[in-house]
């Protein structure tokens, strides 16, 4: 199949060589020449495992190409996904404007029929905000080209997202006709091979199954945060309570981590996006405002427990920072809990030198060259003169330190864990002291 993927970011750029990957020619359009140079000659702007050598390999195959000719792309994909970015507007909705200019571009230049894809998450309605944008490019030309808009939401995870993609859990289509519920079975048939992962609805549940799945996950983080401070006040443990409920078959074990907050592209925005979609509609999620809310909180926790354990001044006081991105295995760090961390820490006097495997590039495009916080080659290297060690991102290689280094090297011999990687006995064991999330002193 011909495809025009629009929108060439951490989702566009996985479906188009995903898509590539199992055969079908692909295009990806991208408003940014810089990005789409970088593609040309092979290199990727973004950290996915596996994702490199998946585009090479299909640029080389002749499956994979990309561009930033708007005309091109609308002429080219039966198939046209739209992957662009769905930002937070001012007042927390979901900003469209990259959704409708994509749209107004399919519409202006469209010869042919197509199946237009809306890959990006979006409020409820979307779909016929496309349908109309395109309708009213096409009355501007005078022709009558038929078209129809299909929901399918994306649900991969940066750090997995090729993963995902391949081998995905399902596959959800917001589809209100039968030709276009049939094109895009083809296309997503190499995926599903050993079993039927189409969920197929109406077009704006699927728009809603997106959010509603981000806000489920949100409230089980938010959820366990907050058991998490109260058992820091009751003495309890709140890994032996996570083991506890999670070997529920109901409740399970994913996303029942608790640490200084979630982060990313997509749960802090999403959320908003459907407090706000609620609040258009007279309606007040009380339970996601509630999600949303403690998750301000918790991002601010880790500050907190380090002016609490120094006294009320850390000025002057140095840190080492391990972890700058939101999660392992990405370099994104929309909305990372590490960004209000080290705005509050530089705020209240002390420095940071901080340390990310994948990440510090990103790190020093958002801080520039703001004072007081510098990068280390390594995570030791990150400990130089530090008082106190902080971690914010659960990166594999933070898991098994050398203890008896970070003692001999942190001045106040004090880890932060914002992410509870260790077990509290065996840092405590080393002589260093430890200050996790909603764990037992000792
Ligand atoms: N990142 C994730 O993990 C993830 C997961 C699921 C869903 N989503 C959703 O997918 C959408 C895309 O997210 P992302 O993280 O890939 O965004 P991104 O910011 O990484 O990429 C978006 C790209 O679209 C380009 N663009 C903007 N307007 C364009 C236009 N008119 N024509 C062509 N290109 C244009 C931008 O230059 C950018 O490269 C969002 O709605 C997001 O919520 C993201």
């Amino acid at each position: 199949m011909k495809i025009t993927v629009i929108g060439t970011g951490y989702v566009g750029l996985v479906t188009g060589a995903c898509l590539a990957e199992v055969g079908n020619d692909v295009l990806c359009l991208d408003i940014d020449p810089i990005k789409i140079k970088m593609l040309e000659s092979g290199d990727i702007p973004i950290h996915e495992p596996g994702l490199s050598d998946m585009v090479r390999r299909n640029i080389a195959g002749g499956r994979l190409k990309f561009t930033t000719n708007i005309q091109q792309a609308a002429e080219f994909g039966y198939v046209q996904f739209i992957a662009v970015g769905t930002p937070p507007d001012e007042d927390g909705s979901a900003d469209l404007q990259y959704v409708i200019a994509a749209a107004k571009n399919i519409g202006k230049y469209m010869t042919d029929s197509r199946v237009i894809v809306n890959k990006s998450t979006v409020p409820v309605g979307t779909a016929d905000k496309v349908k109309a944008t395109i309708n009213e490019a096409l009355v501007l030309r005078n022709v009558e080209i038929p078209f129809s808009v299909v929901s399918n939401p994306e649900f991969l995870k940066e750090g997995a997202a090729v993963e995902d993609f391949m081998r995905p859990s399902r596959i959800v289509l917001g589809v209100d006709n039968d030709a276009a519920k049939e094109t895009m079975r083809a296309l997503y048939a190499p995926f599903q091979r050993n079993h039927e992962r189409l969920v197929i609805m109406g077009v704006r549940s699927a728009e809603l199954t997106k959010y509603a799945a981000n806000a489920m996950l949100a409230t089980r983080i938010s959820f366990m945060n907050e058991l998490a401070n109260l058992a820091e006040s009751l003495e309890a443990d709140i890994e032996d309570v996570r083991k506890g409920i999670g070997s529920d078959p109901r409740i399970g074990y994913d996303f029942l981590y608790s640490g200084c907050g979630y982060g990313g592209s997509c749960f802090p925005k999403d959320i908003n996006a459907l407090i706000k979609t609620a609040n258009i509609h007279n309606y007040d999620l009380k339970v996601l405002n509630a999600v949303k809310a403690a998750n301000d909180l918790q991002k601010q926790m880790l500050t907190n427990k380090i002016k609490k354990h120094f006294g009320t001044s850390i000025i002057n006081k140095h840190f080492a920072l391990w972890g700058l991105a939101f999660k392992p295995n990405t370099d994104d760090m929309r909305e990372a809990p590490s960004r209000v961390l080290i705005e509050d820490l530089l705020k209240a006097g002390a420095t940071i030198t901080a340390y990310d495997p994948v990440a510090m590039d990103e790190a020093k495009r958002i801080f520039g060259n703001t004072k007081g916080l510098t990068f280390a080659a390594s995570p030791n290297a990150a400990l130089d003169k530090a008082d106190a060690l902080v971690i914010v991102t659960e990166w594999k290689e933070f898991k098994s330190p050398d203890f008896t280094f970070i003692k001999k090297h942190l001045k106040e011999n004090i880890i932060f864990d914002g992410r509870n990687i260790y077990d509290p006995k065996i840092v405590r064991n080393a002589g260093i002291g430890y200050l996790p999330i909603g764990r037992l002193a000792n």
